[in-house]
C-alpha cells in the first residue's frame, strides 16, 4: 500500500510532488521519493523514514525539472530503507518507476534480469520492472517497452514511469491497484487517489484494469496493453479541497468523529422519501430482488463489524436470512452461493484486496453483487452491479470512524429498501423507520457534545494495560469497534465480548484495573446487560457505561456514565461507536500515539 504521484507541465514538479505525497501520506509511510527529469537527467531523491525526513533533504538540494513522479511507501517486499524507498531506476538511470502492489513472480524476473547482466541493487519487486522495461527498450520504442514488460508481471500494479529520453513523457499503468488522471490545462497529473490532486484539478480519469496511459503536458492517450486506444469518460469531482484538511483539530480523526453528523446527512440525502426508500443505484430490478433467497456481506476490519450490525437490520426489515463472513476466511472456504443470493461487499476504500477478492469469487458464482462504498470509482464499485455510496468524503485517519457510521446508515436505508420491495415492511412501519432515520443527525451532534466529558476521565485509565468492551444483540459488534479503535491507534490490548459470554470466561480478568467499557442502552436485553455490570462491580471493576439518561441504577453504579440519545434500536449503534471512538482518541492522544498513523497499519490493505 503506498501513495503514486505525478506531474507534467510548466511548475516546478518537486513542489507539486511533495504536496500531493502530504495527502497520500495515509497510503503509506515508512519512507518516500521523489524523481524529476532535469535537463535530459533523471535525478532521484529519497529517503526513509516519515515525509518529512525528504523535506528536509530537499530543501538543501536544487531539484529542477517540470516532470516527475512520487511515492510514499509502505513496505511489503524488503524492509523500510533509502535503498528500498521508490523511485527505482534501470542499469543508466535512464527509467525511473514508482509502484504500488506487489508483483509476484519477481523472483524469477529477477534472476532473469541478473542472468542478462542487469545490476538489481534494492531488495524489492519494484526495481526490476524498470530493469525489464530497459531491456525490451533496446529493441523497441518507450511505450511498447512499457507494454511488453507489464505483460510479464502477475500480480498488482499502479505505476508512474519517467525515461529521460523522453522528458515529455509520463508512462501510467494499472492492474489491481488504483491510479487516476488529473486534467489540467497544459498540465496532468496522476495519483492514487483523488484527494493528493485535489488543489490542481476536479477532472479526473479513472485507469481501468490493464490501460496504459501515455501523458503528455498537452494530451493524455490511454491504450490498453496492446496498444489500442481506449476511450474514457471524465469525471468532475465535487469535494471540496477543505474537506481534505484537518479543518482546526489536531488529527485528522478527531476532525473526522465531529464530521459525522454532516457526513451522515450526506449519505441520507436524497434516498428518503415519506415511507420508502429509493436507491437508484443498487440497480436491481423487481425480477432480481423476487429472487433472493439469501443475503451474503463480507468486509474487512471496521466494515466487517459494520457489516454485522447489518446483519440484524436486514433480517429484522427484510425477513432474509443473511450470512456475514470476513473477506481473508471468505475466500477460502466454500459456502453456498448462487444467483438466490445478493451479495454486499462494504469496503470504505473500495480497495481492499481480500474484499475484491471475495466479491470476484461471488460474481464468478453467479451472485449479484452490490457494495457499499466511500469511493467513487474505486475498484470495488466498478465491479460490482450496483453500488450505494456513503458520502462520508476522504477518510485520512487510519482509524475508520465516519465510513462506519455512514456504512451502518447505508445499511438501514437498504434494509429499509429491500424490505419494503419484499413486502416484508409495511409503508406504515417504512415511515416510523423513516422517521427515525431523520433524527439521527442530531442525536449525533448531542452524543458529541460529551467529547469533553470523555477525554476527562481518560485521565484515569490512559496508562491501563487492557480494557474489556461489552456489548450485545445489534451492539455486539460495537464492542468488537470499540476495541478495535482502542487497540489500534492507542496500542492497548483491547477485546470486544458479547457480554452474556462473560461468565464463560473473561469474567477471570476483571479486578480493579480493568476498565469494563458496557453499551447498556435501552434494548431488549437491557436487564440482561444490568446484571453484568453488577457482576463487573462485585469484582472490584472499572464500570464505563453508555446509557439513555433515564437510567438512575446505572448512574449509581457505574464509574463513569455517557449519555446516549434514545432512539429506535436499530439505529442504536450509530450513536454508541461515537464516545468510544472519542474514549479510543483521547487515550490515544494522551498516551503520545501517533493518532491518524499508527504503526504498522495503512489506510488502505491492499494486498492479501
Ligand atoms: O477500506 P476498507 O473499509 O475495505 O478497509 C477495511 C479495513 O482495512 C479497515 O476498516 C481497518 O480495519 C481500519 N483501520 C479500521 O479502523
Amino acid at each position: 500500500m503506498c501513495g503514486i504521484i505525478g506531474y507534467i507541465g510548466k511548475e516546478k514538479a518537486g513542489d507539486i510532488l511533495i504536496e500531493g505525497l502530504r495527502r497520500l501520506e495515509y497510503r503509506g509511510y515508512d519512507s518516500a521519493g521523489i524523481a524529476t527529469i532535469d535537463n535530459g537527467q533523471i535525478k532521484i531523491i529519497k529517503s526513509v523514514g516519515k515525509l518529512r525526513q525528504l523535506e528536509k533533504i530537499l530543501r538543501n538540494s536544487s531539484l529542477s525539472g517540470n516532470i516527475g513522479i512520487g511515492h510514499t511507501r509502505w513496505a511489503t517486499h524488503g524492509k523500510p530503507s533509502d535503498e528500498n524507498a521508490h523511485p527505482h531506476s534501470d542499469c543508466h538511470n535512464q527509467i525511473v518507476v514508482v509502484h504500488n502492489g506487489i508483483i509476484e513472480n519477481y523472483i524469477e524476473l529477477r534472476e532473469e534480469l541478473i542472468k542478462k547482466g542487469h545490476k538489481i541493487v534494492s531488495e524489492t519487486d519494484t526495481e526490476i520492472i524498470a530493469h525489464l522495461i530497459e531491456e525490451y527498450h533496446k529493441n523497441h520504442s518507450f511505450e511498447e517497452a512499457v507494454s511488453l514488460s507489464l505483460k510479464n508481471l502477475k500480480g498488482a500494479y499502479a505505476l508512474g514511469i519517467l525515461h529521460s529520453q523522453h522528458p515529455d513523457t509520463i508512462i501510467a499503468a494499472r492492474l489491481g491497484s488504483p491510479l487516476i488522471i488529473g486534467l489540467g490545462e497544459n498540465e496532468h497529473f496522476i495519483a492514487s487517489d483523488i484527494p493528493a490532486i485535489l488543489s490542481h484539478t476536479r477532472q479526473i480519469i479513472f485507469l481501468d484494469e490493464e490501460e496504459m496511459a501515455i501523458i503528455k503536458a498537452d494530451e493524455v492517450k490511454v491504450t490498453d496493453l496492446n496498444g489500442c486506444i481506449k476511450s474514457k469518460t471524465f469525471h468532475q469531482i465535487t469535494w471540496d479541497p477543505i474537506m481534505a484538511e484537518k479543518d482546526g483539530y489536531k488529527h485528522f480523526m478527531l476532525k473526522e468523529i465531529h464530521e459525522q453528523p454532516r457526513a451522515i446527512e450526506d449519505t441520507m440525502r436524497g434516498n428518503l422519501k415519506e415511507d420508502d426508500i429509493f436507491l437508484d443505484e443498487v440497480k436491481l430490478s423487481s425480477e432480481d430482488i423476487d429472487k433472493i433467497k439469501k443475503v451474503f456481506i463480507v468486509a474487512c476490519g471496521t466494515s466487517y463489524h459494520a457489516a454485522l450490525v447489518g446483519k440484524f437490520m436486514l433480517e429484522e426489515l427484510s425477513l432474509i436470512p443473511t450470512e456475514v463472513d470476513i473477506g481473508s476466511e471468505f475466500r477460502y472456504r466454500q459456502p453456498l452461493i448462487d444467483d438466490k443470493v445478493l451479495f454486499i461487499t462494504i469496503s470504505q476504500s473500495g480497495e481492499t484486496a481480500d474484499s475484491i477478492a471475495a466479491l470476484r469469487e461471488a460474481k464468478r458464482k453467479g451472485a449479484k453483487v452490490i457494495s457499499i462504498c466511500n469511493v467513487l470509482g474505486s475498484t470495488i464499485t466498478r465491479e460490482s452491479d450496483g453500488v450505494i455510496y456513503t458520502h462520508a468524503g476522504p477518510e485520512i485517519g487510519v482509524a475508520s470512524t465516519k465510513a462506519f457510521t455512514t456504512q451502518l446508515v447505508a445499511l438501514y436505508m437498504f434494509s429499509i429498501y429491500l424490505g419494503r420491495r419484499k413486502r416484508a415492511l409495511s409503508p406504515q412501519k417504512a415511515k416510523e423507520l423513516i422517521l427515525e432515520l431523520r433524527k439521527l443527525p442530531q442525536c449525533v451532534i448531542n452524543v458529541l457534545k460529551s467529547a469533553e466529558e470523555i477525554k476527562n476521565y481518560t485521565k484515569y485509565y490512559f496508562k491501563c494495560n487492557d480494557f474489556l468492551f461489552l456489548g450485545r444483540g445489534i451492539n455486539y459488534p460495537i464492542a468488537l469497534e470499540g476495541a478495535l479503535k482502542l487497540k489500534e491507534i492507542s496500542y492497548i490490548h483491547a477485546e470486544g465480548y458479547p457480554a452474556g459470554e462473560m461468565k464463560h470466561g473473561p469474567i477471570a480478568l476483571i479486578d480493579e484495573n480493568m476498565p469494563v467499557v458496557t453499551i447498556a442502552t435501552e434494548s431488549k436485553v437491557y436487564d440482561k446487560i444490568l446484571s453484568n455490570i453488577e457482576e463487573v462491580k462485585a469484582r472490584d471493576g472499572i464500570v464505563i457505561a453508555l446509557a439513555n439518561s433515564d437510567n438512575q441504577r446505572i448512574m449509581d453504579i457505574a464509574n463513569h456514565v455517557t449519555h446516549i440519545s434514545k432512539i429506535n434500536e436499530l439505529l442504536s449503534p450509530v450513536l454508541n461507536v461515537i464516545p468510544l471512538q472519542m474514549l479510543a482518541y483521547y487515550i490515544a492522544e494522551k498516551r503520545g500515539c501517533d493518532v491518524d498513523q499508527p504503526r504498522n497499519l495503512a489506510k488502505s490493505v491492499t494486498v492479501e
